[in-house]
This record gives structure tokens, sequence and C-alpha cells, in this order.
């Protein structure tokens, strides 16, 4: 079947594409690009959403979507995912993820090996593949663990599981707080040349911690966690990927200072890309005031200062990715009290629109947005996947920039419905999402 896209602005930085036009695809791939009009200024294409004739009449074998008003850019890629199984499946299944992400616009996610078991050993590795092939809506690409059980003892086998199809390797939600197999972990990313996404937290100064340590957590009689814990372990990792040419990601950044660091670092040509999330550039410590536990997460949420930094730090390219870090856990579990809940957002359904807010405020271009949620991805992994190219996997999504909607976790498809935007009016929703070709509409 054939597939034509009409109308839409095209956006993909990854041939410097910004236009009104068509896209073409045909068996799962993109066939064709022909633009309309020169490049749009002010952000959004001319004709208004209320314009657009979502789906116009077809022969049998085409069928054509009318884009009218709204953006066309690659598939989002998002590269920390939970998805939970196997082993936690009341928190979230391969399905129930993968089906938020295209919800969400998503259509290729990492999932972190945080299972039970561990991702740590080739057999996950083939069981989780499997399962997404079964009942996958998107493509997943796992990440295995650096270390067996994620213990930080021993390494886990790096090789064999890049041969079955890890796309790079973590400890998230933990740190690896030994330095000699952080090192030798990087040795091993350089040989296989797999990225190591660094959960950069000492434990020594964080442990116990449950929100940012400062003044509101001393009032709020909550025990903190230092800005520098994820500070120093951002450094110390930066010393071994030098030492070692190993290939460094540092997830979730959420610190001004951590901005500074990986700013330095890529200044001195280090190897090294970074992360950061939405709830990370829009809230601040001040949404745990209430005790509310989604809104706890790890790292915790900062300061106004610490937000700002990071949209600095977005904008001028020393943040490469945004990421959700979707982690989402069961209602009964969030329910405890503060201190024991577990930390984590559900962040698949929202995280595009809270990222195009940045570009709503003019923080950030339509093209830097795709840039760092679906090019920049597939550069750091290493797939060919991102980008708007004739011959790419047509992975697709086309947004309505203007449609608003109402942050209700009920509606979720995540079962994961700890968020703490909830009654959120939030602007700009995938009305397509397209993957390998494989439409969905909302
Ligand atoms: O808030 C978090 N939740 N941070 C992590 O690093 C892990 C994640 C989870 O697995 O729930």
């Amino acid at each position: 079947m054939k597939l034509l896209i009409k109308n839409g602005r095209l956006i993909d930085p990854s041939q410097g594409l910004d236009g009104v036009g068509d896209l073409t695809i045909e068996d799962g791939k993109i066939a064709g690009i022909a633009l309309h009009a020169a490049p749009q200024r002010g952000g959004r294409a001319k004709n208004s959403p209320s314009d657009a004739r979502r789906e116009v009449s077809s022969p049998d074998d085409l069928r054509i979507i009318d884009a009218r008003g709204m953006v066309v850019m690659p598939g989002l890629i998002d590269m920390h995912v939970h998805l939970r199984e196997p082993g936690y499946e009341h928190k979230e299944t391969i399905r129930t993820g993968t089906m938020a992400a295209i919800r969400g616009g998503v259509t290729t996610v990492c999932c972190m090996p945080n299972t039970f078991p561990v991702n740590d050993n080739a057999s996950v590795t083939e069981f989780i593949k499997r399962k997404a092939a079964e009942e996958g809506f998107c493509t997943v690409l796992p990440i295995g663990a650096i270390t067996k059980g994620q213990k930080g003892e021993e390494l886990a086998e790096i090789g064999t599981m890049t041969k079955e199809g890890c796309i790079a390797f973590s400890d998230d939600g933990n740190p690896v707080m030994n330095s000699l197999i952080m090192r030798r972990a990087l040795e091993y990313s350089q040989a296989f040349n797999v990225p190591i996404l660094s959960h950069s937290e000492d434990l020594s100064l964080s442990r116990g911690g449950v929100m940012n340590e400062g003044l509101l957590s001393l009032t709020l009689g909550l025990t903190g966690s230092p800005a520098e814990a994820e500070q120093i372990m951002i450094f110390r990792d930066i010393v071994l990927a030098e030492l070692t040419g190993g290939v460094l990601h540092i997830a979730h950044v959420s610190t001004e200072r951590s901005v500074e660091i990986v700013r330095h670092a890529k200044e001195r040509g280090v190897r090294i890309t970074a992360e950061t999330c939405p709830h990370y550039f829009t809230l601040t410590e001040e949404a745990v005031r209430g005790y509310d536990t989604n809104a706890k997460v790890n790292p915790p949420l900062r300061t106004a200062r610490d937000v700002e930094a990071i949209i600095r730090g977005l904008r001028d390219g020393t943040i490469d990715v945004i990421t959700t870090d979707h982690a989402p856990h069961h209602k009964d579990e969030k329910m405890r009290e503060f201190d024991e809940a577990p930390s984590g957002i559900s962040g698949l359904e929202t995280a595009l629109a809270l990222s195009l807010k940045l570009v709503e405020k003019g923080d950030l271009t339509l093209g830097q947005l795709v840039e760092k949620m679906a090019q920049n991805p597939a550069r750091i992994l290493g797939t060919e996947k991102g980008t708007l190219r004739v011959g790419a996997d047509a992975d697709v999504v086309v947004v309505d920039t203007a449609r608003e909607f109402l942050v209700d976790p009920d509606s979720f498809i995540s079962k994961g419905k700890n968020t703490p935007f909830r009654g959120w009016t939030l602007k700009g929703a995938p009305v397509f999402t397209i993957v390998g070709g494989v439409v969905y509409e909302w």
C-alpha cells in the first residue's frame, strides 16, 4: 500500500528540510518528498489546523492524508524508557508501553534493563526482542545492564548482548559506583562502539534522599539528595571516558552544574552526549511541596535556576537529547508515603507537548526539537532512523501543534498513571503516528 501525506510542514533537520510539501511512503519506506513552498517564518504553517481535511478518498492502494496546517516529522526516538517486562507487568508491559509510545508520537523506544530478571544476559535480551516482535506497536531496542543484576560488582556479558541486539548499556536506576568497573565498561563500549548510558549518582551522598536537598527539603522534613551527587559522578565518568576513549552518554541531566561540566567536556573534545527529560525543564522542586509522590523522581526535580540552565543547555547543544525516562509505577505503589514511594514519572504521553512548550516560548526551533527527539538519538545509537530521507523506514509523526488536550492519567494508554501534570492543559498532539508504513490515527 502507498501513502501520500499532503500539504504538511515537513521538518527534517537531517536534510535541512523545513517547508510545506508532500511525503510519499511505499512498502514501509519513505519513497519521496516534494516541497511546495519556501520555509515558513514564525514557527507554524500558514494554514490553520481547522482547514485540515484529514483523509481524502483514494484509490484502493493509495491512502491520502491531508496534513494541511500540521507538522510532519520523523517518528520520535525515546532512548530512555522503562517497559518493565519481564517481571513488573503490573506496572507496564511491552504491549502497553509501546502503545503509549505511539500515542505520544514515539516510533522507537530503547528499554532499560531494570526488569526482573535484569536484562544482563542474551536470553533476556532475546525474550524482549521476541515479545516486542509479537506484541509491540513500535520498534523496541533493548539496553543491556552494565553489571550482572545491576549490582555494580561484576560486568555483564556486554559482547554477547551486543551481538544479541542490545543497542546500549546502562545500570539505570542504579549508578556504577565502582570506578574500575565503569572504566572496564567504557573500554568495552569503545571496543564494541556502543554507548554507556550513565545514571550519575554518588550513592554515598544521595542515599536516603527522596527530593532535592535544600531549604525546601528542610522545610518539608524530607531527606534531600544534593545536586553534587549527580555532578561528581558526571565528572568521574568524563574523566574515565577520556582515559578509555569510551562512548559516554549522560542520562537524565538535572542540575545547572551538570550542564556546565558536560559543556566543558564537549569543548575539550571528549566523546560525550547528554539527555534531559521534560520534567527537568518544566517543573521545580516546588512540585513536591504537597508531598505528591507523582513528582518523586530520580534524579529529583531541582530549582528554578537549574531549570533555566537545562533549557540553555538544550538551546546551545550541550544537551543533545530529550528522553522521557518513562518510569511507570502502579497506583498502589505511588500511594505509599513520600519516603516509601518509588521514583518515576510516566512520560510517554506528555513528552512531545511539554517539549513543544519550549518551541512556543522560542527556546528551541521545531528543527531543534526534532534533532533532540529523533535525529540525535539515532546518531548516538547508530540506527538509520530519525530521518525522512528517501529510503529510510517510514517512521513518521503528523503533529497538530495547536491541538489542546487535558492531561488525564486515567485516559493514558500506559498502565502508569503517575504524572505530576494531571489537570494541565497541553498543546500539541500526534494526529497520525506511522510505524514502518503502518498508520495509527488519534
Ligand atoms: O525516577 C526514576 N525511576 N529514576 C530512575 O533512574 C529509575 C526509574 C525507575 O525505574 O522507576
